[in-house]
């Protein structure tokens, strides 16, 4: 076995290996897709010197490091593709028309909590810290805050941690963002302290209900981008939890090639151009 031969898969193991994925995080990995858990995973059973996805299988499932091997593939196999201020026109539509109400419905108790569930590597939460502190200014100490993001991949979350990222996560960052909140290292991008200080992150699997519900209800919820990756039942599944630990005039952000029309009734979009964001359906 050298190290440059892929170790292939058949069509036994992939229906094996992929329904162990699914059952534990809801990602569905279509037969077409098998080369991803193929290429992704080769180099992993190298490292551990096993020699076929059956013995993979078993080693995920039985012996006794399942849950450290659960993680160590969920890094591998999950697609973290994000950047700083992705989709600028719904950040848009966030900062200029639904923030503002909401600061006002939360002006007595000057709370907001807001979550970025399934955040990758941490732009998206740190994104939308930036806008509530380019909003807010000198009003910031008077609120607050709590930015929430999680993912179920801890090597994306150890990213989002160290506050560092490459010139490709703020290549869609305005310049004049860029100049404020960043500082150049090298080859790369410092995120600001006060903007590291806003956003908390932890471990979630969007399957744990039950962690979700603890984290109590929140004002805004991002989840995009991720959707994409689940089929109906989970997509379903996720969205009555969010439907669960939603404000009731709070707000949910999905991505904008996401559509969810067909699989709740919880939710109704608001009629908002480039929006892509959705209140609670009236009961
Ligand atoms: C393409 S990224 C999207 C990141 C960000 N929301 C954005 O739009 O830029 C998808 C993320 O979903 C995460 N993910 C996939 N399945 C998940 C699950 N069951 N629970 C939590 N996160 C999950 C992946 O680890 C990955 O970081």
């Amino acid at each position: 076995m050298t190290t440059a031969t892929k170790i292939t898969m058949d069509t036994t193991q992939f229906n094996k290996l992929s329904k162990i994925i699914y059952d534990r995080s809801g990602i569905h990995f279509p037969e077409a897709k098998k080369y991803i858990l193929e290429s992704r995973l080769s180099h992993r059973l190298k490292e551990i010197e096993i020699e076929d996805f059956d013995q993979y299988i078993s080693y995920l499932t039985m012996g006794p490091y399942q849950i450290e091997e659960f993680q160590e593939m969920f890094n591998r196999i999950t697609i973290n593709e994000t950047s700083f201020f992705r989709n600028d026109k719904q950040l848009d539509v966030f900062e200029k028309q639904i923030l503002p109400e909401l600061l006002e419905a939360r002006a007595s108790t000057k709370r907001l909590r807001i979550w970025s569930a399934a955040c990758s590597s941490g732009e998206e939460p740190f994104t939308i810290a930036m806008l509530l502190h380019r909003t807010l200014g000198v009003r910031l100490s008077d609120w607050k805050i709590e930015i929430l993001g999680t993912d179920i991949s801890e090597k994306a979350l150890e990213t989002a941690q160290s506050g560092r990222y490459t010139s490709y996560a703020v290549r869609t960052t305005p310049s004049l963002m860029k100049n404020r909140y960043f500082k150049e290292d090298g080859r790369h991008f410092v995120l600001n302290e006060t903007i590291r200080s806003m956003v908390n992150f932890e471990k979630h699997n969007l399957k744990d209900r039950l962690a979700a519900k603890r984290h109590g209800t929140w004002d805004v919820i991002f989840c995009r981008n991720v959707l994409i990756y689940f089929d109906d039942a989970m997509k379903a599944g996720v969205l009555s939890m969010f439907s669960s630990q939603l404000a009731k005039d709070g707000t949910l952000f999905i991505g904008h090639s996401e559509r969810i029309k067909e699989l709740t009734n919880d939710f109704q979009q608001l009629s908002i151009p480039q929006g892509f964001c959705y209140s609670k359906a009236l009961a």
